[in-house]
């Protein structure tokens, strides 16, 4: 399905930590708590961006800003609001604002069998750079490297 309204895309803000944390919830086998999310809002060396439905947190993306990469650790869509470009419209904007942050790359692990995460990122141009053993647990999994060079 073809996205026919473009998203708003903004900073994470305090008010926007409990439903992220809810969605962190729902959605990973080891979510992020309310805390540690709570810690990276305006952080020096942290961008996470959000975007809102009718008052509501559908989407977000996060990244650590170190040296010349951001190192996305989070990124995740309410089910209900899938395949509606949302969250090609928040890597894109974390893309442009870790650019301005001087950044030459972004950078980022998945699931080798995460299908749809990996079509996504493929899509806005990472490419697949290598594997890290057992990266994963819960189920214990492989992931995969990506970057997108700026
Ligand atoms: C992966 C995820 C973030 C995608 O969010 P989304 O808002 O539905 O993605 P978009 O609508 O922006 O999709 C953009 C493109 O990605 C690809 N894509 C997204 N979901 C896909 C799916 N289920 N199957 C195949 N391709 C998919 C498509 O190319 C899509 O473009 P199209 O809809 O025009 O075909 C979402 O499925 C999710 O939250 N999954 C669970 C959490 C997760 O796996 N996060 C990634 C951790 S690394």
């Amino acid at each position: 399905m073809t996205a026919l309204t473009e998203h708003s895309v903004t900073d994470m803000e305090q008010r926007h930590v409990t439903d992220v944390a809810e969605l962190e919830n729902i959605i990973f086998s080891s979510p992020w708590s309310e805390k540690s999310l709570a810690e990276c809002v305006g952080g020096k060396n942290t961008l996470f961006l959000v975007c809102e439905k009718d008052g509501r947190t559908v989407g977000y993306v996060g990244c650590y800003t170190v040296c010349d990469d951001a190192a996305i650790t989070n990124v995740a869509v309410h089910p209900d609001h899938r395949r509606q470009g949302i969250a090609k419209a928040l890597v894109k904007a974390l893309i442009s604002r870790a650019s301005e942050r001087g950044c030459a790359q972004v950078s980022l692990e998945v699931r080798v069998s995460n299908a749809s995460a990996i079509a996504l990122y493929e899509k806005l141009g990472f490419r697949s750079v290598g594997i890290r053993r057992g990266f994963y647990s819960k189920p214990r999994e492989d992931a995969l490297i990506m970057i997108y060079e700026i």
